[in-house]
């Protein structure tokens, strides 16, 4: 009842490819737990119990998607018309050659390939084949702890095998409101007091810590995370963070304001980031900028922040002119002027929202080409003279395209050149 026509459509497909193959398909994990819990979910895991690079180019063929296939991880995307996207993989067992290690892979069958997951609850899959279509395979009693509001891990090495799943239960557990079931965090305490987390990647376990930075409010795992290695000196790197609730509260508020106001892309997972990292000193945060995977504009960016922010936290910017304020933050994007907002005093607050919006409706509309058939002499000067106009722009002292001319003759003639 609760999945889109296109959406079963797909499903439909898939079944019946997979029946004209002899094989089965399901669709598994995080989708089903969240089909049960009543929680939209767009990232579709397709299970084959056979070839499933075979599979995936028929239901790509059928569907009119792109496939991109992944040699490495034997995985298939398929991206389609309505920005949906379908990952296929074939029915695989993992083993670990030691503890931490990434996992070795092999062809496997459906149960085998759910065992191999971190919990019950994510360990459900879905038959699509049209015998079978729609019945829940859960060997393991996922709906139960579903219903009973746990997170249990389906084997005792679990943690040890891959700990980055203690960050994921806690992650799945505020998410969710639900506990951590008693074996399984004695088995998470055990795999941090032996000190597995430690020997996980610098940057897996801060992909893990950005997973949670992704969650609408990640206070109360990254709280939760640091009472765990409060008990267990297991995870130092998040001693250093102070965890300001207000700021991350803000943060949700400003984003949601960007998004409906300037109808453009916030992440609200970098500025939270900005938040836990900016205040820390300068060389602890060198060392944890390269671990993260993120984009190098970004932390460029942050690095130019941090040498705004003192004149941001000082400055009244209601006795500013637009042009003004955009000298020092016109290379800022969405994160980091909203940064600025959480750490201007609050009477500047209202005034960097609107420069946001100015900023953004600011269009000049004389271009280089204009310039040339106005007589100006290609050269550095065409920055100098567009800059000039988009300042002008920006302070209201120009509203037309007339106007712009009417500068410009004005700059002809030597009348204007500053
Ligand atoms: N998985 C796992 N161990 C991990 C990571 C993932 O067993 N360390 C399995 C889980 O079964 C999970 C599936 O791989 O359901 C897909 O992983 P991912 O996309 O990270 O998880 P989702 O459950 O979809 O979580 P989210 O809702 O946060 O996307």
């Amino acid at each position: 009842e609760s999945l889109s026509s296109s959406l079963l459509e797909i499903f439909y497909t898939a079944g019946e490819i997979a029946r004209n193959n002899q094989q089965k398909v399901y669709v598994v994990g995080g989708f089903v737990r969240d089909l049960l819990l009543g929680k939209p979910n767009q990232d579709i895991d397709l299970v084959v119990e056979g070839d499933g690079q075979s599979f995936a180019e028929q239901l790509t063929e059928k569907l009119k998607g792109v496939m991109r296939y992944h040699e490495a991880f034997q995985t298939a995307n398929i991206s389609l018309e309505n920005q949906l996207s379908l990952d296929v993989v074939t029915a695989r067992a993992e083993y670990y050659e030691y503890p931490a290690a990434l996992p070795q892979v092999e062809k496997s069958c459906i149960r085998e390939d759910l065992y191999r997951r971190d919990f019950t609850i994510n360990a459900m899959a879905l038959c699509l084949n049209p015998d079978q279509f729609g019945d829940l395979i859960d060997f393991f009693g996922g709906r139960e702890d579903l219903k009973n509001q746990q997170i249990r891990v389906l084997y005792h090495f679990s943690f040890i095998e891959d700990p980055t799943r203690i960050v994921r239960a806690v992650r799945f557990a505020k998410r969710y409101h639900f506990t951590i079931e008693e074996d399984t965090m004695r088995l998470a305490m055990d795999a941090l007091r032996r000190g597995m987390v430690s020997r996980l990647s610098q940057e897996r376990f801060w992909h893990e810590i950005m997973l949670i930075l992704k969650e609408p409010n990640p206070i109360p795992a990254l709280q939760e995370l640091r009472y765990l290695n409060q008990r267990t000196d297991a995870m130092p790197q998040l001693e250093n963070f102070e965890l300001d609730e207000e700021a991350f509260y803000f943060a949700k508020n400003a984003a949601d304001w960007w998004r409906e106001n300037l109808k453009t892309p916030c992440r609200l997972d970098l500025l939270y980031l900005m938040i836990l990292l900016l205040p820390l000193p300068e060389s602890w945060r060198a060392q944890i900028t390269p671990k993260l995977n993120i984009k190098s504009h970004f932390l460029q960016e942050m690095e130019k922040l941090e040498e705004v922010l003192p004149w941001v936290i000082q400055t009244d910017f209601q006795t500013l002119a637009w042009s003004e304020m955009d000298e020092k933050l016109h290379e800022f994007g969405a994160e980091a002027l909203l940064y600025c907002m959480l750490k201007s005093q609050n009477r500047s607050r209202k005034k960097l929202r609107q420069y946001a919006l100015k900023r953004q409706a600011c269009k000049v509309e004389t271009n280089g080409t204009r310039l040339i058939e106005l007589g100006f002499q290609p050269g550095p000067d065409f920055n100098r003279i567009l800059g000039q106009l988009y300042r002008m722009r920006l302070d209201d002292k120009i509203h037309t395209k007339q106007e712009e001319e009417a500068y410009l003759e004005q700059w002809k003639r030597g009348e204007k050149q500053t």
